[in-house]
C-alpha cells in the first residue's frame, strides 16, 4: 500500500502554521488583506468542492469556510460523525482517499492532532486544520490579521496569552517563532502549552516567555488574549480549571496595565465573568468582532492558495 508523504504530493496542506513559508503567510495576510477590504472579486474555487468534516461543534470556522468557499465560486459540504461512516469506524484512511475523488480540499476539526496527519497522509488533495486539541492554525492567522488591521505589522509587537496553555496557545507561539513578534503566556502551573512548541520557538531564537503572573505578561503588551477555561472535550474538568484558572481572568484591572492602545482578543465562544469580564470583552479595546470577521477573510485566503492554485 502506498502511503503519500507530504513531500511527494502535488498539493499543500494547512495543519500547522509552519506549512507555509514565513513570507507565504504573510503574503497570505495580504491576500486576506485584499478580501477584507472588498478590493478581491475572482472565483479561483469556481467548479471546486470543499468537504468539512467535524467531530466537534463549531459556529465560526463552519460558516466561514462554508461562506468562503461559496464566494470564492466553490461549495462547501459540512460533515459530522452522526452522518458519515468515519462515525461508525470507517478507518480515516479511507476516508481520506474517497472525499479525493469528489472534493478538492477537505477541512476537518477533531481532537487528536494525529487524525489529522493521517487524513493528510492519504488524500490527494489540500488538508487544512480547523482545530484540533494541538493547535488552530487558522484562528491564530485571523489573529494576526487583526492584530495587524488594528495596529499595523505585527513584527516587533508584543502579545500577552492569559490562561490555558491549549491549542490556542500551542499555536501563537508557533506564530511567534515564524513571524516574529514576542509573546508573554502566562499560564498556571499544570496547564503549560505543548513542550514541543516551545522548544521547537526556543529553538528559533522566538521571543516568547512562559510566566506565571498575568500581571508581568501584559505589562507593555499590544495585544491581551485569552480563551475558555475548558476547551470542547474538557466539560467534565470545568469545576477543577475553574479553580485553577480564578486568578486568570481578564478584567479592567489587567487591561488597564497592558499598553493604552492595546487591543483585546478571544477567539470566541467566550465565557463572561469566567476568563474575561463583560466590561473588557464588550468594551472599547475589544475587536473580537473584527476577529470573528477575519476568519472568513483568511478562510478564503487559505483555500484560494491551496485549493484555487492562487500564487502567494
Ligand atoms: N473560534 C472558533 O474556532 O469558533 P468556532 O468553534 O465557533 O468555530
Ligand atoms: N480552546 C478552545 C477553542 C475554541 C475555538 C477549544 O478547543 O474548545
Amino acid at each position: 500500500m502506498h502511503v503519500p508523504s507530504g513531500a511527494d504530493r502535488p498539493h499543500r496542506d494547512f495543519l500547522n502554521i509552519a506549512d507555509f513559508s514565513p513570507a507565504d503567510t504573510f503574503a497570505l495576510l495580504a491576500l486576506a488583506e485584499r478580501m477584507r477590504v472588498g478590493a478581491y472579486a475572482d472565483k479561483p474555487l469556481a467548479g471546486k468542492a470543499l468537504a468539512m468534516l467535524f467531530m466537534k461543534s463549531s459556529t465560526r470556522t463552519r460558516m466561514s469556510f462554508e461562506v468562503g468557499a461559496i464566494q470564492l465560486g466553490g461549495t462547501a459540504h459540512f460533515l459530522s460523525p452522526r452522518d458519515v461512516q468515519i462515525g461508525r469506524g470507517e478507518p480515516i484512511g479511507d476516508t481520506a482517499r474517497v472525499l479525493s475523488r469528489y472534493v478538492h480540499g477537505i477541512m476537518i476539526r477533531t481532537f487528536a492532532h494525529q487524525d489529522v496527519i493521517e487524513l493528510a497522509q492519504y488524500a490527494d488533495i489540500p488538508v487544512i486544520n480547523g482545530l484540533t486539541d494541538l493547535s488552530h492554525p487558522c484562528q491564530i492567522l485571523a489573529d494576526v490579521l487583526t492584530v495587524q488591521q488594528h495596529l499595523g505589522d505585527i513584527r516587533g509587537k508584543t502579545v500577552a496569552w492569559i490562561g490555558d496553555g491549549n491549542n490556542m496557545a500551542n499555536s501563537w507561539i508557533e506564530a511567534a517563532a515564524h513571524l516574529g513578534f514576542a509573546l508573554r503566556l502566562a499560564c498556571p502551573a499544570g496547564y503549560d502549552p505543548d513542550e514541543q512548541f516551545l522548544a521547537h520557538a526556543a529553538s528559533q531564537g522566538a521571543n516568547v516567555q512562559l510566566l506565571r503572573d498575568p500581571r508581568e505578561a501584559v505589562a507593555n503588551a499590544d495585544v491581551v488574549t485569552t480563551d475558555v477555561w475548558a476547551s470542547m472535550g474538557q466539560e467534565e474538568e470545568q469545576a477543577k480549571r475553574a479553580l485553577a484558572f480564578a486568578l486568570y481572568q481578564v478584567d479592567g484591572d489587567l487591561m488597564a496595565r497592558a499598553r493604552s492602545h492595546a487591543i483585546f482578543l478571544h477567539c470566541l465562544p467566550a465565557h463572561r465573568g469566567e476568563e474575561v469580564t463583560a466590561d473588557v470583552i464588550d468594551g472599547p479595546q475589544s475587536v473580537v468582532w473584527d476577529e470573528a470577521e477575519n476568519r472568513l477573510h483568511i478562510q478564503k485566503a487559505i483555500m484560494a492558495a491551496l485549493m484555487g492554485n492562487v500564487p502567494l
